[in-house]
């Protein structure tokens, strides 16, 4: 039997996703990150309390998840130390970690490349997050990056001092400050000390995990839109965050899931630069911002706003392979008059519903919007679909039909607590 579940971003990340892997994470065995690295930031309220993760999987909270940062991702060892620090101090052991020796390792040097390379675009400018991710990314690809396992082995010393070598020469083609080579080695030997009790072979551990009947529960970062290969390029992270990306950054085949769960807000937003169709900026799309407090869990940049993107939806169902929709958010639209949902473009003169490659296309695409009646109840306390208000159910089964995906949760305010749920997925 199956017992594998992934939880994707639909949109271009920042979709709640935190919020609905808690909620199964308490169900689940075993919650695993697969891609990207601290650029993510999952908020998760319990309890009465907020934590913010960027590393560490959202299953650390109980004891008995096993929790494990698959091959796929990029580990900064740095980050990842002081957060469990961080959660120690507040009484959680951290005993439930599991890092890939396959991961590769996010250092200094990546970070600076990050700033140095994003100043050297002028104009063309990602917006990164400034977390060396591209750049280790690189390096991984390029194959002169440094794995977990030689982090941690009695090699790393010279291979660090090889590859800090030639990391210099780049820093300093870019008009950056090189590292101090001895210096860097004795502070990241003594990280590396720090990291070893969690280093393990993860795709023997899932596999045996999955042999034992274990639940598992795959936590996406970022969103579809964001993926290095199906994303608005070269506005996007540099991995892939949508469904395929699961089986290449955990080591467990795709025969193996059960259902890819799509979480999807109900309006949009963005952070970073890049094209946006059904952006919008007045009064509306300030009070979504500051009601639903749009500022960037990583960079505390204030989001983008625009209109539920039904052709981002469609195109994110496609290549994640949905098998559910979880809506987030539906309460902050409530008390607006009229919400838009865009179900086409317009570009050059013909309608599409399809994302064009290019992104100067992209730019072009003037959104065809359809105009559904909003709602003024406050709907935080709904328990079940049917206390929802007439057209806030309009609006959730429009989505639905447009997508062509069951909508399986729609959460009603931030607390777990506040969640339909339509259809149990774990
Ligand atoms: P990078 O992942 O730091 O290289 O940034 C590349 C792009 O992805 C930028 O537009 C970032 O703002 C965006 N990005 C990266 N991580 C996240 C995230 O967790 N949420 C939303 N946007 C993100």
């Amino acid at each position: 039997m199956k017992n594998a579940v992934v939880v994707v971003g639909t949109q271009w990340g920042d979709e709640g996703k935190g919020k609905i892997t808690n909620y199964f994470s308490n169900k689940a065995d075993v919650v695993v990150r697969y891609q990207g690295g601290d650029n993510a930031g999952h908020t998760i309220k319990f309890l009465g309390n907020t934590y913010a993760l960027h590393v560490i999987p959202s299953g650390v909270f109980n004891p008995n998840i096993k929790n494990v940062l698959g091959n796929g991702v990029v580990l900064n060892p740095k980050t990842f130390l002081s957060e469990i620090e961080a959660l120690q101090k507040q009484g959680f052991s951290c005993n439930n970690l599991y890092i890939s020796d396959r991961a590769h390792v996010i250092f200094d040097y990546h970070k600076e490349l990050d700033g140095l390379i994003e100043e050297h675009l002028a104009t063309r400018k990602i917006g990164t997050t400034k977390k060396g991710i591209g750049p280790c990314y690189t390096d991984k690809i390029a194959r002169c990056g440094i794995r977990v396992a030689d982090f941690v082995s009695s090699d790393f010393e010279e291979i660090y001092k090889t590859t800090l070598k030639v990391k210099n020469d780049q820093i300093i083609s870019y008009g950056g400050n090189p590292f101090d080579i001895e210096e860097s080695y004795q502070e990241y030997q003594k990280i590396a000390e720090a990291i070893k009790p969690y280093v393990t072979d993860t795709i023997a551990l899932l596999n045996e995990e999955i042999k034992k009947g274990k639940k598992i529960l795959f936590e996406g970062a970022q969103g579809a839109l964001l993926d290095i290969d199906f994303g608005t390029y070269p506005f996007v992270t540099s991995s892939n965050p949508s469904g395929g990306g699961v089986s290449i950054g955990s080591g467990v085949g795709p025969t193996n899931i059960k259902e890819i769960i799509g979480i999807a807000k109900v309006y949009s937003t963005r952070v970073g630069s890049g094209a946006f169709p059904t952006e919008f900026e007045d009064e509306v799309a300030s009070y979504i911002r500051e009601t639903a407090h749009e500022y960037g869990t990583t960079t505390k940049r204030p989001r983008r706003i625009g209109w539920l993107d039904g052709v981002v939806l469609k195109y994110s169902s496609q290549i994640n392979g949905l098998t559910g929709l979880s809506l987030m958010l539906l309460d902050i639209l409530s008390g607006i008059k009229n919400l838009k949902v865009c179900t086409s473009y317009m570009l050059d003169g013909k309608e599409i519903s399809t994302i064009p490659a290019r992104i100067s296309d992209f730019e072009k695409c003037i959104p065809v919007y359809t105009t559904l009646p909003g709602w003024q109840e406050d709907i935080s306390s709904c328990k079940s679909y049917d206390e929802l208000p007439q057209n806030a159910k309009n609006y959730v089964s429009f989505i639905e039909k447009l997508v062509g995906v069951p909508v399986v949760m729609i959460s009603v305010g931030p607390d777990v607590l506040q969640t339909i749920v339509r259809k149990t997925i774990l």
